[in-house]
């Protein structure tokens, strides 16, 4: 059993600290946000995440999980401090490491023992030799600093923590990644031990392929549908080469989240400081663009005209399971198809409250998929809640005016939306 500081609450660092003590660690959470730490103690967790809520308090109440707004207090003792704070993207595509800046500071100015420094945070290369090297300078208290990004996904964050594929553990000395190794055994995840640098560019790396396998199958989808084939066929087909492999090969209107957008832009802007143009990265970003705005495209050509139309929007949150709205393709959409005169109506199950602040005034939100569609000129369906999947064709026909559907996530089956009349548009399928 270890003592764990996590630094940042969101949802990298809560999960983390929730998972560290499911498996017997001693963790102390901070944030900076007084009311989010009080709100925590309560037992409510300030993120929508499936399983969350339930560890977090069976943790709590176990007595080996902590929340402070005090660095001083959760540094005290500890043999880890984790690092997980926001790199939010700024406005020229590189990575803000303000917060991670401000961390370094409190590190150097509350550090009492010997600790070691993980960083869980995305961060460019060379982060974490320049957190070091901070941190050297404004203490004499010994410590290590290791890299070990985080690869889970929103929405299921909580069971990626617990099965992932691998740890990835960066560290220049034997000390700190034995440390690091024992705090991650009982997770029985295989660990991977390389360099600091090696590891934060691995985080990269992942991400920016992960977005490439999109944006390619994206591009195989247009092509599809000017040749006549079926994307999903195609994908399935490529997929069962296991060098391929079937995942990430969903065509769909793009990715969004706070990850894929801003770490393919950071990674073209860390290749341009070393004078390396990422030509094949920034022609993924470009294809998600186009792809973002295609359910636009798709409905102009059907319609001529948007004004006046009515769009029952299905689904706001950047991918289901997760009320995150970052970068969601839903919040372009809804603001092209305000600027082209048509009147939408919005559903989505949990993040309507963060689409309220995203989206233009002048769309309506509704607490029921049967009143988005109810009278609706068409559907689009933006994110694959599985409340949407459920729906039947029958449905769709007897709410909206015309059927037509314009589905960016590829959720039903063609032969049966045609026998029932719908006029269905989905992505790199015969229509
Ligand atoms: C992503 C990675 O999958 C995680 O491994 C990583 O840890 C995380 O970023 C991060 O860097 O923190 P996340 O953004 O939560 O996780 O979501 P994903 O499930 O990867 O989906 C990202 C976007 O890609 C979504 O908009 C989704 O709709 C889209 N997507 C995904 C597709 O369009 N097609 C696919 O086949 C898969």
């Amino acid at each position: 059993m270890k003592n764990i500081a996590v630094i940042g609450t969101g949802y990298v660092g809560l999960v983390t600290g929730v998972a560290l003590s499911e498996i017997g660690h001693s963790v102390i959470c901070v944030d900076i946000d007084e009311q989010k730490v009080a709100s925590m103690r309560e037992g409510i967790s300030p993120i929508y995440e499936p399983g969350l809520s339930e560890l977090m308090k069976k943790n709590y109440e176990a007595g080996r999980l902590s929340f402070t707004t005090s660095h001083e207090m959760a540094f005290a003792g500890a043999d880890a401090i984790y690092i997980a704070v926001g790199t939010p993207q700024k406005e020229d595509g590189t990575a803000d490491l303000r917060f991670i800046e401000s961390v370094a500071r409190n590190i150097a100015e509350y550090l009492a023992d010997y600790a070691v420094v993980v960083t869980k945070s995305t961060v460019p290369v060379g982060t974490n030799d320049y957190i070091k090297q901070y941190i050297e300078k404004h203490t004499d208290v010994p410590f290590d600093v290791v890299s070990n990004p985080e690869f889970l996904r929103e929405g299921s964050a909580v069971h990626d923590t617990f099965n992932g594929d691998r740890i990835v553990i960066g560290s220049s000395t034997g000390l700190a990644a034995s440390i690091l190794k024992e705090i991650n055994k009982p997770f029985g995840i295989p660990i991977f031990k390389t360099d600091i640098r090696s590891s934060e560019m691995i985080k990269y790396a992942s991400n920016a392929f992960l977005a490439t396998k999109i944006s390619f199958v994206n591009e195989i989808a247009a092509l599809c549908e000017k040749l006549g084939a079926n994307v999903d066929d195609v994908a399935q087909g490529m997929g069962q080469d296991k060098r391929i492999g079937e995942k990430f090969l969903n065509a769909g209107i793009g990715y969004g989240g706070s990850c894929f957008p801003k770490d393919t832009s950071a990674l073209v802007q860390i290749a341009g400081n070393v004078e390396h143009e990422f030509t094949l990265l920034k022609a993924v970003i470009e294809v998600n663009y186009k792809q973002q705005r295609l359910l636009i495209d798709k409905a102009r050509e059907h319609f001529d005209s948007l004004r006046g139309k009515t769009i029952a929007m299905l689904g706001t949150a950047f991918k289901p399971n997760t009320d995150d709205m970052r970068e969601a393709a839903s919040t372009i959409l809804a603001r092209e198809l305000v600027l082209a005169g048509a009147n939408v109506v919005a559903y989505d199950p949990v993040a309507m409250e963060p689409a309220r602040k995203l989206f233009p005034e002048a769309v309506d939100f509704v607490d029921s998929v049967e009143s988005a569609l109810d009278g609706a000129d068409a559907a689009f369906l933006v994110t694959e809640w599985d409340e949407f999947k459920e729906l039947t064709p029958a449905q769709y026909v007897s709410f909206l005016k015309e059927p037509v559907l314009f589905d960016g996530r590829n959720c039903y089956d063609l032969e049966k939306m045609k026998a029932a009349g719908i006029e269905y548009y989905s992505v790199g399928r015969p229509v």
